[in-house]
């Protein structure tokens, strides 16, 4: 055993984690980050901005502070680069409905071992049961906010010159064929997701002035046949939503569609090989709990297997956003 001194701070913080969330979600709850933007640059400043008593104001600085939300410079109280260029809602780049995206679930993370041992059967589906228009447009501006900058990354990061078509399974917003085929003039892509969410993705396709070259089909990726005129497929952030012979079919599915030569890259959290992370790997498979789904958290060999098994060579994992999501590719043989 070792000697090692323990103590109960790690212990502590983390059974008083969820605080952080909480500050947070008050914060853009209350606008505070666009206040500071325009110049509150102190507790007083803060109190007029944003509506609330000094002391208060004074509160929810002091936890900014400490959480790195809100810096401390020359002139005052500033935001830092991140919270500058993505919690300030004047901003293009403000994701401020991706990072209260999961707030209505917080009752269900705190209802774990209730919803563990309660006896209900996940369905395959999940939350994905109960889509409808209005609930995917809600959801879509959310996924919309964050998933235009993963999808310019993939633009940069893959080189799809001389490729002609692509295909984005569980496309959602659009983000990714949008990215692609603006920078990509010469390609042209579809989107397939549930038809609730189709009818969504079709007003982003309008509104970024791409309909004329991004395609919808309204289906289940589990259940409707690919189209087989695409050189690229795209899966995106919905790796944990299924299990492993679900997301094989679907890699199979999608070897079999793709023309000769063709390429597939499925990017997701995915765990590491000992399952000790990363963290949000960990807590998205456990989301499928909450969702009544029957999916789970992937590891990168799990990954690499659904590709080989499915007939794809040259299997390669790529780092897409460091931490965060891993880009798994695969080649089909032309
Ligand atoms: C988290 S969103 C990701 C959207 C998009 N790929 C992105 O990265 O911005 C997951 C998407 O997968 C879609 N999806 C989940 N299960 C599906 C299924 N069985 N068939 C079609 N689409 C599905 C959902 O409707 C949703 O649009």
């Amino acid at each position: 055993m070792s000697n090692k001194r323990v103590d109960t701070t790690r212990l502590q913080a983390m059974s008083r984690a969820y605080t952080e969330s909480a500050i947070l979600w008050a914060a853009l709850d209350l606008n505070l980050f666009s206040a500071v933007a325009q110049g509150a640059n102190d507790d007083q400043a803060v109190a007029e901005a944003i509506g609330v008593s000094r002391l208060n104001a004074e509160r929810l600085v002091v936890c900014c502070l400490s959480l790195g939300l809100l810096e401390q410079g020359e002139g005052g109280l500033r935001n830092p680069p991140d919270v500058a260029r993505y919690l300030d809602e004047s901003e293009p780049t403000f994701a401020g409905p991706w990072m209260t995206f999961t707030r209505r679930d917080v009752p269900g993370w705190f209802a774990i071992a209730d919803k563990m041992t309660g006896g209900q059967e996940p369905s395959l589906l999940g939350m994905y049961d109960d889509m409808t228009v209005e609930s995917a447009r809600k959801y879509h501006q959310a996924t919309y906010s964050i998933g235009m900058g993963a999808g310019r990354r993939f633009a940069r990061q893959v080189d799809l010159t001389g490729r002609t078509r692509m295909l984005d399974l569980g496309g959602g917003s659009g983000a990714y064929s949008i990215n692609v085929v603006q920078a990509y003039p010469e390609m042209t892509a579809v989107v397939l997701d549930l038809p609730p969410v189709v009818e969504v993705t079709k007003e982003f396709l309008e509104s970024n002035n791409v309909a004329d070259r991004v395609t919808t089909i309204g289906g289940d990726f589990t259940k409707t046949n690919f189209p087989t005129d695409c050189d690229v497929i795209v899966m995106a952030s919905n790796l944990p939503i299924y299990d492993s012979a679900v997301i094989a079919s679907i890699v199979a599915k999608a070897h079999a569609a793709l023309l000769p030569g063709g390429e597939m890259h499925l990017i997701g959290e995915m765990l590491t090989e000992d399952r000790t992370g990363p963290v949000d790997a960990a807590m998205w498979g456990m989301n499928e709990l909450l969702c009544g789904g029957r999916g789970r958290a992937h590891t990168t060999s799990e990954c690499v297997e659904y590709f080989e098994q499915a007939g794809f060579g040259q299997v390669a994992l790529h780092e897409f956003i460091p931490g965060v999501l891993q880009r798994l590719s695969g080649l089909k043989s032309a």
